[in-house]
């Protein structure tokens, strides 16, 4: 039987495309890999074929080779991006090296076409809203990964006739997003935040902006970045029409769950305004918006409340210290 193949299958992109596919694609298998280091298997659908695996070290071949891999969603990342400067060189592992290893085993066994889930984070401080033609300028170590893996892709295509898409998402949040890593997504740190009865933290003043996008309108978009015969060797911005600033979302927030309070931290090196276009998104995957942040909030939140109390994870050594963040010591 053919299958998809989805790294990252445990986390927030993976295990909803997991479900999406076994859902409205009932001729594939779905074959899961991760590492558990950033996401649940309880979030693992379970009709998925699942291999704990850490793809920066993992002998891929050993898994695809017994499977019909049609299609590969490549989701694996540790996606803090405002903690990358402090874990470099497990930023550059996790990141650009696992993604080559995921390069190989396609290239190895003719995989019909990667999906790559970069970031918005490769434009840096552009000038949004950031058109996939802007030439990329990452500001941090996150953003750098991503465009190496961005550049990677494309070489492997043009030496291997490897068929790809490069996705650049923006702020995706929703039901089964890791609400328990105290260094990535502003929502899901907020939602913690006040499950556990704490004032919400904002860096800086907040007049950041950005567009939140919801999961379930990501999905169809997604297939189609592996199926449609237009996505072959494109890069596509997919996400949110809709920015807000970070105190806009709060306020927001607390129009939902009530009795927010707003604790404003120092500011940390990030891009100020970061968006995105979206006409080739709805062009060729088909992306409509159908969720605003109000409702996907909401949804999120009901989702949040009934999940099981987790620690918050705290990286027990940062590689450096030097300009940490008081609210990260
Ligand atoms: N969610 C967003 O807002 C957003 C925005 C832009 C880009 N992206 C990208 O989309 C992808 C998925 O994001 P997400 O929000 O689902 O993240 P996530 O953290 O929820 O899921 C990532 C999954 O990858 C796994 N993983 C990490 N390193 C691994 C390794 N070395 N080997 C095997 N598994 C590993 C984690 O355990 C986790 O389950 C990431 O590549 C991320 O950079 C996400």
């Amino acid at each position: 039987m053919k299958a998809v193949l989805i790294t990252g299958v445990a986390g927030l992109i993976g295990s909803r495309m997991a479900k999406w596919v076994l859902a409205n694609k009932p001729n594939y298998q779905v074959i899961g890999v991760d590492n558990l280091s950033g996401g649940y298997e309880d979030h693992i659908d379970d009709k998925v074929i699942f291999y704990k695996a850490d793809l920066a070290t993992e002998d891929l071949n050993r898994i695809f080779s017994l499977h019909e891999v049609e299609y590969v969603y490549h989701f694996a990342a540790y996606a803090a991006e405002g903690l990358s400067p402090f874990i470099r060189k497990f930023n550059y592992t996790n990141n650009v090296v696992a993604t080559a290893n995921v390069i190989n085993a396609c290239i190895t066994h003719k995989v019909k076409r990667l999906v790559f889930t970069s970031s918005m984070a490769v434009y840096g401080n552009g000038n949004p809203p950031f058109d996939e033609e802007d030439q990329p300028k990452p500001i941090d170590p996150y953003g750098i990964a991503k465009f190496a893996c961005e550049m990677d892709i494309q070489v492997a295509g043009e030496q291997h006739a490897l068929d790809w898409c490069i996705i650049r998402p923006h702020n995706v949040y929703g039901a089964h997003q890791n609400i328990w890593d105290r260094y990535r997504n502003v929502l899901g740190i907020w939602i913690y935040q006040k499950l556990n009865n704490k004032p919400i933290t904002i860096c800086g003043d907040g007049s950041q902006r950005r567009a939140f996008s919801y999961i379930d309108d990501c999905l169809l978009p997604l297939w189609n970045a592996a199926a449609a015969a237009g996505a072959s060797k494109q890069i596509i911005n997919l996400g949110s029409k809709q920015e807000y600033t970070i105190l806009e979302a709060a306020k927001l927030l607390d129009q939902i769950v009530g009795g927010v309070q707003i604790k404003f931290t120092e500011g940390r090196h990030e891009v100020h305004l970061a968006y995105s276009t979206h006409e080739k998104s709805e062009k060729i995957l088909g992306f409509k918006e159908t969720t605003d942040l109000s409702s996907g909030l909401k949804e999120m939140w009901e989702w949040a409340k009934v999940q099981p109390k987790r620690t918050q994870f705290v990286w027990p050594k940062y590689e450096l210290e030097k300009g940490l963040y008081q609210f990260w010591k």
